[in-house]
């Protein structure tokens, strides 16, 4: 006989309930909580990990690292020690790990990145000195041969963006990219509210649409929020930067604890492309909060406990010319399971 069919016979109903209620709230929110954690805690990408698919998101990290500092308008020769040498450890076990690493995309984006590295630094061989030396020859030779398309950074005009409000889907999919330097020229409410409206067709679980958005156009609120965030050292502050949470108070059992952030991002991607469509150019900014992060952030835009930081999207239009990171995507045969 079960624990359950046990209880249920010996004790009075309401006690039984109670106690059923007990372990199908709290007590489970908490025990699929840790099992989660415990589940990430195997699994994720940490310096010395072995497997084929961690070492391959630690290269796309350190290529992605390269691609940011190729796409800065303010180019700063020899820049990325620490990123290059990161990316080379990664490339070398991921060559020891997977036997077709020649043809992978991951590392042909890595390779890609070193080639325009190298070539944006012709004529400025000291500051090329040290990547020159951390890589061997045959690293560099293969990256001469890497398709240009695979990796670097790529440049966007403003005049390409006049037409977004013509292109089909798929179009508008295929040339959006995360733009983080924006033009002069302030953005106004009135410009983002029409997108947030697109947004909100947003589907969500059972229709409870628990994304909530802050439009924040303050430069002193700006600037103090992404100083915390911390993702975006570099850049010249966005004129606008909006804040995607997910009200947990629209959820209704322990189990639904995670869909925040499901209903969150799809919310954030339909206004990222939205934005796009309004000729707006926009980048996702992570909101992975380190707890003093997160308390810091709750006091500065006055976010209350019950919401869940889903991620920012910084704002601006597009300048007359922009480079940014190519951010090559794996084929979709290296991520689809087919069962039929
Ligand atoms: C949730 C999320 C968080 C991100 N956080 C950052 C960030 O903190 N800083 C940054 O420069 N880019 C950030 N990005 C942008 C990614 O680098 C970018 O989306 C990715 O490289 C794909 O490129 P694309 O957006 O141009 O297609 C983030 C993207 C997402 C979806």
């Amino acid at each position: 006989m079960s624990v359950k069919s046990t209880l249920k016979r010996i004790l009075p109903i309401g006690v039984f309930e109670r106690i059923k209620r007990i372990a199908n709230g709290r007590l489970s929110l908490y025990g699929m909580t840790l099992t989660q954690a415990h589940r990430f805690n195997k699994a994720y990408a940490k310096y010395d990990s072995t497997g084929i698919c961690q070492i391959a998101a630690r290269m796309t990290f350190f290529t992605h690292q390269i691609e940011k500092g190729l796409s800065h308008t303010n180019f700063r020769y020899g820049f990325g020690h620490k990123p290059l040498q990161y990316l080379k450890d990664a490339m070398e076990k991921y060559q020891h790990a997977d036997a077709s690493y020649e043809s992978s995309v991951v590392y042909q984006s890595a390779l890609a990145a070193l080639h325009e590295y190298a070539v944006r630094h012709e004529g400025h061989e000291e500051e090329f000195a040290f990547a020159r030396s951390l890589f061997p020859g045959n690293i560099w030779r293969a990256a001469a041969q890497a398709p240009v398309t695979c990796g670097g950074s790529l440049v966007i005009t403003a005049e390409s963006k006049l037409h977004n409000a013509s292109l089909t889907f798929s179009e508008l999919s295929e040339n959006r990219h995360s733009v983080r330097e924006y033009s002069s020229s302030p953005v106004s409410y009135e410009e983002i509210k029409p997108a947030i409206d697109c947004a909100m067709r947003t589907p969500s679980v059972c229709n409870r649409q628990p994304s909530r958005v802050k439009v924040i156009l303050d430069p002193k609120q700006i600037s103090s929020a992404l100083q915390i965030q911390g993702g975006f050292g570099g850049y010249a502050m966005p004129p606008a930067l909006i804040l995607i949470t997910a009200d947990s108070r629209v959820f209704m059992t322990p189990q639904e604890h995670n869909e925040g952030f499901v209903d969150g991002g799809l919310f954030g991607m339909s206004l990222l492309l939205a934005l796009e469509e309004k000729g707006l150019a926009a980048c996702p900014l992570n909101t992975m909060f380190l707890p003093s992060a997160d308390k810091a952030t709750r006091k500065l835009l006055d976010i209350p406990d019950y919401e869940n930081f889903v991620m920012y999207i910084a704002v601006g239009h597009f300048p007359d010319e922009i480079r940014t990171c190519r951010s090559t995507r794996r084929n979709s045969d290296d991520v689809i399971c087919l069962i039929r």
